[in-house]
């Protein structure tokens, strides 16, 4: 299992390993962006802030539409393609 809190509604949800993190928000009752739930937009985009290493590698895909956005795959993610491990992470929406 893995605790993923999401910021900035500072909310938590457990989650099983393989989960989407994407799920995660839906679990924990917060409206997650999404577009094409198929890793190729780019609006599913959330900040890492703690616990990158409880979430599964970037796929090729993912790596391409992040640097499409410039976003560093070191601190951001697709919530629709990334897989969670264990343990604990936060995440920090991008605020509209
Ligand atoms: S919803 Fe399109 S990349 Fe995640």
């Amino acid at each position: 299992m893995a605790k993923v809190t999401l910021l900035p509604a500072d909310v938590s949800a457990q989650v099983s390993a393989g989960e989407l993190l994407i799920e995660a928000g839906e679990k924990a009752g917060v409206d997650m962006e999404a577009g094409c739930f198929n890793c190729s937009c780019g609006t599913c985009v959330v900040e890492v802030v703690r616990g990158m290493e409880f979430l599964e590698e970037p796929t090729p895909e993912e790596l391409d539409v992040l640097d499409q956005w410039n976003k560093d795959p070191e601190k951001f993610r697709l919530t629709c393609c990334v897989r969670v491990k264990e343990g604990e992470i936060v995440i920090r929406q991008p605020q509209h």
